[in-house]
């Protein structure tokens, strides 16, 4: 059976960007039985036992408590579970001396499907056939943004600054404000802080010139907060979550160690959250509620931001700083490599400046040598120009023991020498 498909049904059952690289991954896996690779492509977190235990102590007591029945055996509300919705409420209340009312969130199913209400509520085109964009300030950036709007056109990303430190080999993205471009145009911005794939945190001024810049047009920004404070907390480097009328502060309990049970968390304006709400009744009703009321228990206890800051922080702050230490040691320091600066997430990311091959056979080559990343070009939707930089990048996990990690970098490093030798 092969069904006609219409334009969106093409378009939305394409395999785009990480996710064609991703079946190669799994190909790979298959094939190279036998073989054992270190695979540092991964975006799923590491299963800290701590962290696991916390989620099982909290099934636990739903499983035991009344609550059972009306969690799994009811439909609930679409804007999500009253006492998740009342325990965010008061845990940010509390934190960040702000006045929420319930009005102010939205749970969905997971954070990449705030990313498509909102890519598809406030971009595309208009009544009157204007289109609405969708701005990505700082690329690269997550590469799930690519596949989250119906009217692919409407995404915009905007080549960043380099802030180049050459005597240590490391660098750092900036927004370009001579180029970005948030007008009466813009649909809504969107960008990832910490940010999956570089680990960099925008600073609080540049997030405020962005906020500030989309507020004289009333456009919606929404900060992509999976990786930051309060949990899962994974910066390494202070920053404070921005909040305000045109700010959605869009959360994910994914790497807080509960991907599977999807749950995101957008907290905005109740203008802003209505519209997405409604949008969330068309589309699913609402999130599955189990998740929600073991989320609740850990967010009201307090145990979810202080395991956050005590285990899965410093977890993967260990693990950047063995990534940077090892290919400081390995890596020819005459040749232009430059790592990112780690602040945050579960990244590092590599720029090979002047390789001789793409990062697509880069990462082949490293195939050969039992080692997966995931070539960097898949990381900027939206950015349509030519610019030999998409093809130098490389973005490595920090998911590997540190054993792992090490002889990863080693291997890196040496296919990376050869290549530049012309011995590749
Ligand atoms: C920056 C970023 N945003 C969103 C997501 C999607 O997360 P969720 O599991 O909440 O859909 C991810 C997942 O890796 C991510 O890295």
């Amino acid at each position: 059976m092969k069904p006609a498909l219409s334009q969106l049904g093409v378009e939305m059952s394409r395999l785009s960007g990480v996710r064609a690289i991703m079946k190669d991954i799994i190909e790979t896996l298959r094939s190279g039985e036998g073989q054992n690779f270190i695979n540092l492509s991964a975006g799923n977190p590491v299963i800290l036992p701590e962290v696991e235990q916390l989620w099982r102590d909290c099934t636990g007591d739903l499983l035991a408590s009344a609550e059972y029945s009306e969690v799994v055996c009811r439909y609930g509300a679409s804007q999500g579970y009253q006492p998740l919705i009342d325990a965010v409420v008061q845990d940010f209340n509390r934190r960040y001396g702000l006045r929420l009312t319930e009005r102010n969130i939205l749970v969905t199913p997971g954070s990449q499907s705030l990313y498509f209400l909102a890519a598809n509520a406030f971009g595309g085109y208009t009544s009157d056939g204007n289109l609405r964009k969708i701005v990505l300030p700082l690329s690269p950036d997550y590469t799930g943004y690519g596949g989250v709007t119906l009217t692919p056109e409407a995404l915009v990303a905007y080549k960043p600054e380099l802030d180049i430190d050459y005597a240590s080999h490391r660098f750092k993205y900036r927004p370009d404000f001579s180029l970005v471009n948030i007008d009466e145009t813009t649909g809504c911005v969107i960008f990832s802080r910490p940010c999956n794939p570089t680990g960099n945190v925008l600073t609080d001024d540049e997030v405020s010139k962005l906020t500030t810049l989309a507020a004289k047009y009333d456009v919606p920004v929404l900060i992509d907060s999976a990786y930051a404070p309060p949990y899962p907390s994974l910066n390494f480097t202070d920053m404070t979550p921005t909040f305000g009328d045109n700010v959605l502060h869009c959360m994910s309990l994914s790497k807080a160690g509960l991907p599977g049970e999807r749950i995101g968390i957008a907290i905005g304006a109740a203008s802003i959250i209505e519209i997405l709400e409604a949008f969330q009744t068309n589309l699913c009703i609402h999130s599955p509620r189990y998740g929600q009321a073991i989320a609740a228990r850990a967010i009201r206890s307090g145990a979810l931001g202080a395991i956050s800051l005590d285990v899965i922080r410093p977890f993967y702050q260990q693990k950047i700083a063995v990534v940077e230490e090892t290919l400081s040691r390995f890596m020819p320091m005459d040749l232009p490599w430059f790592l990112h600066r780690g602040e945050g997430a579960i990244f590092a990311w590599l720029w090979l400046n002047d390789l001789p091959i793409a990062d697509w056979e880069f990462y082949q080559a490293l195939k050969k040598v039992g080692v997966i990343v995931v070539p960097g070009s898949t990381f900027f939707p939206g950015l349509h120009e030519a610019w030999e930089h998409k093809r130098q990048c490389l973005r490595i996990s920090l998911t590997g023991t540190d054993e792992e990690l090490q002889t990863a970098m080693q291997r890196l490093a040496q296919v990376y020498t050869e290549t530049m030798n012309g011995n590749g």
